[in-house]
């Protein structure tokens, strides 16, 4: 009987053990948390009727300092938060839970989708958020990365491969000036642009929303960026992303199974990041950035968001950012399988601001937890909320405005239009055949995106992949446009696929040919070219008219195997609202002056490219960065 007691408590007690140890650690976790989650009020300090924090003239950084003295650790927490707006079925979260920032992801609009109804739901959140204790105001960011697009009426700019290609500062901060106008009219305060990825592959479904392959163009573009949002009349928080190294990832290097470059690894060595992709953030910085955002790739084996030395060793402490480090679309969440364990990581390596975006619950717990655990200090989340706050101090969101910004005005479609017809590139006029003389007695159009307004804006537009064909988003075709700036003795015939009845030949065809909308990795596409409807449609042209001008609307230079066919060949890229901006230059009242703002492929074989036009296979490109023809 006793021999066989000791026999079964030897066998169990490799089980038992382990078990009461962890047993008893879970107990004194537990103990330990609740003595301070639960039992334990915090203290609330008040701040008095004449505390720093309220008094303008103090600098951004007293302001936040001294704010952050009254914040109990939940508020300070809650700062840290950044929450899509969808997940909010209860207007009483945002007070319970502190919140510091909400969003639209793209798509994500009031029920009824107009300026007011935009400016009526924001203003009941904030007004949501006055209600706590010490009222501090929320961000509310949305991508307006080619103008306030999602709201239908808004003035949609090309997108920035089009300002990219116009390589004009001036205009470029005008273009953002006007974008912050239409979202401050809107009640949205931060806009998650510019966009400083450096593309070395068409393939991925991003080109279209970078300036440029080349550090110099995307530096000089994405600090007049910034400055026209956060220095005009009507500031909005600017958020120059993705942190780093994005365009240089490899096809079929995506961690997202659903996609192929897009979220891939980033390939290149400490030098070339160096060097390539951090200049373009470097410039951001010393022009004032207040908030970056942290790209969802990985450099190596780790994902962005857990890279300790770039965050906070190479952008904190080494370029002297001030401002507040946010995270993608569940950025934080991907860097491990535990999410509590991502959340910790991503926390200390030195995000500060979390787009979790739903779950603002668990992230509220698991923060509590890792500070009475002594796995995120004390001085870690006083310094992401501090920053956070400096940001909002910076941007006066503490203060009255007094300008109150304008949505869709003419004066806006002006410099849209303008925007579009400088960012046209001339690639090829072997006949001679531009400008059209605009009392031209015929001319016929053809192409996918000739009446097209959705097309011609691209994706995050009204929706984040953007409406292929009629679009509640207001805009004039491309065809609109030729018929606009044309004589009034000229006729312009229109078919879609260039089938016109009539056989009689008219001395000048346009096919307007290209890409439908896609966003992100649903646009990582193995080979971009031309449809097999637009070929036809430019064959079909060919066959009616003397000379035929291929005009593309794409969001990406395109593999293109018939161009010796082509009298003339116009990279339009996606112009957005303003279609009639392609007329201007195609018949004369603006000069061509668009540069290519990246190197264009011959051939599949050539991808990637690197920055200084070197192709993959060692063939050369059909046509070079910078090349485009003036007249
Ligand atoms: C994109 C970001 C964007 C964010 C918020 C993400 O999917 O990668 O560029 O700012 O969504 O909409």
């Amino acid at each position: 009987m006793y021999t066989t007691l000791v026999r079964r408590f030897k066998a169990s007690r490799k089980i038992l053990i382990p078990l009461c140890g962890t047993a008893l650690l879970i107990s004194a976790v537990f103990a330990l948390i609740n003595i301070d989650l639960f039992d334990q009020q915090p203290i609330m300090k008040t701040p008095p009727a004449n505390a720093l924090y309220l008094d303008p003239t103090q600098p951004p950084e007293v302001r936040a300092g001294d704010l952050l003295s009254y914040m109990t650790l939940e508020e300070k927490i809650g700062q840290m938060i950044l929450i899509e707006k969808n997940s909010i079925h209860n207007l009483a979260a945002i007070s319970e839970y502190k919140m510091g920032g909400l969003l639209s992801g793209s798509g994500a609009k009031p029920e009824v989708n107009t300026a007011v109804g935009w400016k009526k739901m924001i203003t009941l959140y904030q007004k949501e958020a006055e209600q706590t204790r010490l009222g501090i105001p929320l961000l509310y960011g949305s991508d307006a990365i080619h103008g306030h697009a999602h709201v239908p009426g808004a003035t949609v700019f090309p997108h920035a491969i089009g300002l990219g290609a116009t390589n004009d500062p001036e205009l470029v901060k005008q273009v953002a000036e006007i974008t912050a106008s239409e979202l401050v009219a809107t009640g949205v305060n931060w806009n998650f642009a510019p966009n400083l990825d450096q593309p070395q592959d068409i393939r991925w479904g991003r080109v279209y929303e970078a300036f440029s392959d080349d550090p110099a163009r995307v530096s000089v573009l994405g600090v007049a960026y910034l400055k026209g949002l956060q220095e005009g009349k009507t500031p909005v928080l600017a958020t120059p992303k993705h942190f780093v190294g994005l365009g240089s990832m490899r096809w079929e290097s995506s961690f997202n199974q659903n996609f192929k470059i897009d979220q891939g690894k980033v390939p290149i060595d400490q030098t070339l990041l160096r060097t390539h992709y951090v200049p373009p953030f470097k410039e951001a910085i010393d022009a004032r950035a207040l908030s970056i955002m942290v790209g969802l790739n990985a450099w190596g084996e780790k994902k962005m968001v857990l890279q300790k030395e770039l965050l906070t060793g190479l952008l904190k402490e080494e370029l002297g950012f001030k401002g507040f480090l946010v995270s993608d679309w569940y950025g934080v969440h991907e860097g491990r399988k535990n999410i509590f364990w991502a959340t910790v990581s991503a926390v200390n390596a030195g995000m500060d601001m979390l787009m979790l975006p739903f779950d603002y619950k668990t992230f509220m717990w698991h923060m509590k937890v890792a500070n009475r655990l002594g796995l995120v200090s004390d001085e870690r989340i006083n310094d992401a909320a501090g920053r956070i706050l400096y940001a909002k101090f910076a941007l006066g969101l503490f203060d009255e405005g007094t300008e109150e910004g304008e949505v869709g005005s003419v004066a806006h479609a002006r410099v849209a239009r303008e925007t579009v017809a400088k960012s046209l590139v001339l690639l090829k006029d072997d006949n001679n055949v531009l400008p059209i003389d605009p009392t031209i007695s015929r001319v016929l159009v053809a192409g996918s995106g000739a009446d097209n307004v959705g097309r011609q804006m691209g994706a995050w537009s009204v929706e984040w992949q953007g409406i292929d064909g009629e679009s509640p988003a207001k805009g004039v075709s491309i065809l609109d446009g030729i018929k606009e700036v044309v004589s009034q003795s000229t006729l312009v015939e229109y078919e879609q696929a260039g089938s016109f009845a009539s056989n009689e030949r008219a001395p000048i065809g346009i096919a307007v040919v290209g890409e439908a909308p896609y966003a992100e990795g649903w646009g990582d596409n193995a080979n971009p070219t031309l449809s097999e409807e637009d070929k036809l449609a430019i064959k079909n042209l060919q066959s009616h008219c003397d000379k035929v001008v291929v005009i593309l609307v794409s969001g990406r230079p395109l593999i293109l195997d018939d161009i010796d066919s082509y009298d003339a060949l116009v990279a339009a890229w996606l112009p957005g609202s303003e279609g009639a901006g392609v007329a201007d230059v195609l018949f004369g009242r603006v000069p061509f002056t668009g540069t290519l703002p990246l190197h264009w492929p011959a051939t599949l074989s050539q991808l990637p490219i690197s920055s200084d036009g070197i192709t993959a296979d060692g063939t050369p490109l059909l046509f070079q960065r910078d090349f485009g023809i003036v007249k």
